[in-house]
Formats: C-alpha cells, sequence, structure tokens
C-alpha cells in the first residue's frame, strides 16, 4: 500500500514519478477511466477551498469515486483520547470513523489541523498518526500539523514551469509574513524540503523567534547538500530578497513560542513590516511571488504584487488538481498497469 504522510518518507522515484506525471497531467488535461471502480474517502477535519476540490476532481478524472465528509458537521465530533470516557461532545472514536470508512474505499484522503498550543503534539503529527493507525487502506496527507504534500508537489511543478525546467541553483526565499492568526507548519515545513530537493538556494527568511524546528532545517540541509543546493537561514528580509528569484509568502507561527498564545501574537503583531509589497519585490532578481493560498490580501501581501504577472498563486492552484491526480495515481499503482498511458 502506498501511503503519503510526507515526500520526506519516501524513495526520490516516488517524487520524481509524481512531479514528472503533475506536469504531464496540465499539458494533456485528460479524464480517463483508470481508477474506475476504485472509491476515496475524504475526511476534513479542517476547512479546504483548493485541496478539497482539486482532489474531488482529480478522482472524478481518473474514474473514482470520492465521498467527502466533515466530522463534527455532516458526521459525529470526533475521539481522539485513548482510554477516553466519552461522555462529553464527542460521539465516535476516531479508531471506529477511521476503521468503518477503511471498509467502504480503496484509499483516504485526510486533512487534520494544528492544535497551535501543543508545539510537541503538532510537531509529532499526532492527530495524522492516529488516523493512519486506525486506516487499513492508504492514507493521503490532505494537509496535517506538519506536512502539506500535494501542496510541495504543486508547487515544484508551478516552479519547473516559471522557469522551463531550469529550477537549480535559483534563488528561493521563504518570507515570513505577518498574519492576524498564528499558523501551522505544515506548508513551511513542505516548501522548504521541496525547494531544497530541487536543488534552489533556499533563504529562509524570518524575525528573531520564527525560526522552523531544528530537524526539519536539518532535513532541508542534508537535501540541499545531496541536490547541490543550500539552504540558510536570515533575520534580515532586505539581504534575503537581494538577487531572489522567488519569493514565497508565508506565515507561520513562531517556535519559540508557540505555547504561549499572548507572546506569539505579539511577536507577529511586532513584524507586521514583514508584508511584501511591491518596494520589497522591487529588492529582488524580477522574482515570482508565490503563496499557497487563502491569502490576506494587504497583511501578507499587497494587492499590486498579486496583479503582477510574476504572480504564481493561480497557477500554484491550478497545479494542485493535477499533483492530486498524480498522487492518486501513484497511491493506486496504476503507473504499473501495462495498458496505462505513460509521461
Ligand atoms: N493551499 C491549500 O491547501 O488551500 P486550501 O486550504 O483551500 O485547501
Amino acid at each position: 500500500m502506498n501511503s503519503l504522510t510526507d515526500w520526506s518518507d519516501l524513495p526520490d522515484a516516488a517524487w520524481e514519478g509524481c512531479l514528472r506525471r503533475t506536469l504531464w497531467h496540465r499539458a494533456h488535461r485528460q479524464w480517463t477511466a483508470a481508477a474506475a471502480g476504485r472509491a476515496l474517502g475524504l475526511v476534513f477535519l479542517n476547512p479546504s477551498l483548493r485541496t478539497r476540490a482539486a482532489t474531488e476532481l482529480a478522482a472524478a478524472h481518473l474514474g473514482a469515486h470520492a465521498v467527502t465528509l466533515t466530522p463534527g458537521q455532516d458526521t459525529w465530533p470526533l475521539e481522539w483520547r485513548d482510554r477516553a470516557v466519552m461522555d462529553g461532545a464527542a460521539a465516535e472514536h476516531v479508531r471506529e470513523a477511521f476503521g468503518v470508512l477503511s471498509r467502504y474505499v480503496d484509499a483516504l484522503g485526510v486533512r487534520t489541523f494544528a492544535s497551535l498550543t501543543d508545539y510537541r503534539a503538532d510537531h509529532d503529527d499526532t492527530a495524522f498518526r492516529a488516523i493512519v493507525a486506525a486506516s487499513n487502506v492508504p492514507v493521503i496527507n490532505l494537509e496535517s500539523a506538519r506536512w502539506h504534500p500535494g501542496q510541495a508537489l504543486a508547487d515544484a511543478a508551478t516552479l519547473v514551469d516559471r522557469f522551463d525546467g531550469e529550477v537549480r541553483g535559483k534563488k528561493f526565499v521563504l518570507n515570513w509574513a505577518p498574519h492576524p492568526k498564528a499558523l501551522p507548519h505544515a506548508v513551511p515545513n513542505s516548501t522548504l524540503l521541496m525547494a531544497a530537493r530541487m536543488g534552489m538556494e533556499v533563504v529562509v527568511a524570518r524575525p528573531e523567534g520564527f525560526g522552523l524546528a531544528s530537524d526539519v532545517m536539518d532535513l532541508a540541509r542534508t537535501t540541499a547538500a545531496r541536490t547541490g543546493g543550500s539552504v540558510t537561514e536570515s533575520a534580515n528580509q532586505d539581504h534575503a530578497l537581494s538577487g531572489a528569484h522567488v519569493v514565497y509568502a508565508k506565515s507561520w507561527a513562531g517556535a519559540a513560542v508557540y505555547d504561549d498564545a499572548a507572546s506569539e501574537a505579539r511577536r507577529r503583531q511586532n513584524n507586521v513590516g514583514w508584508r511584501i509589497d511591491g518596494a520589497e519585490m522591487v529588492k529582488t532578481n524580477g522574482a515570482a511571488f508565490m503563496h499557497c493560498l487563502p491569502v490576506r490580501r494587504g497583511v501578507v501581501v499587497t494587492d499590486d504584487v498579486l496583479a503582477s504577472p510574476n504572480a504564481l498563486h493561480l497557477l500554484q492552484a491550478e497545479y494542485r488538481l493535477h499533483a492530486q491526480k498524480a498522487i492518486l495515481e501513484w497511491v493506486w499503482d496504476l503507473w504499473r498497469d501495462p495498458t496505462y498511458v505513460r509521461a
């Protein structure tokens, strides 16, 4: 069974095959019956526009049937604790919920959530891991507290598209951005590893107190050493943006103050100047602007940057559909079918 928690768990061949297939799907835009007769269960424990629509449509494009559930809204609220006495709001334990769904479908796609108050639990991806443990079919991570592999795949394809395949050696700035709410590390973690895997010169530009987890940074450096790229950090935004080919804006909660909401919020408020606007983009080497969406206009980035021809946010979102198709093909091993069209 092919499950997808994060690309860093998988051999390079899985990533490379999925990236090739993502680009192929955008070029060919085919509906097929390759996965006819298969069912996909989608469970969203957090809201989603792109991931939900892209994954449902990816299943349809491949001839599979998707069933989407949102616990607490259209299904029972879930209990997560082991040995809980369930006399509160939660009516169904995660073990039964995913044990049952596993008997109906051929794969599950799951979006979990980050507590944003318990750094250890979020960093260990405890909610996602509980679901994987309760499931008997492959589980696709549709964004957990720690990783967002579908976003990373779509973003890699966007970069290949933008630079005509010449991505290696380009300067990629992962720019911490202000936000009214604390946000998880899933996208910045996956983005960092993606850019390192693509052999880019990656700079994580963030204010003091907003560094990413040291083990994720170490993994990114090890990856970059293998791919000919580099990974550095800077608290000097001007210096980081200088000469950049890509500015990827993203907000995330400060790891140093994650478990202290008031202090974390104060630090975010003290760094509203990290917003990307036209003046910041002028410091770059004509950089592309990227964001995973949803984006808070005027807070994270100004309208003029999003209106620029260098803004790739809609192309990234478009690639989400093609990336989800590639992931489903990989999870269901469709590449091995000799009758299946190959890139
Ligand atoms: N980027 C992303 O995952 O968007 P959604 O939260 O809308 O799915």
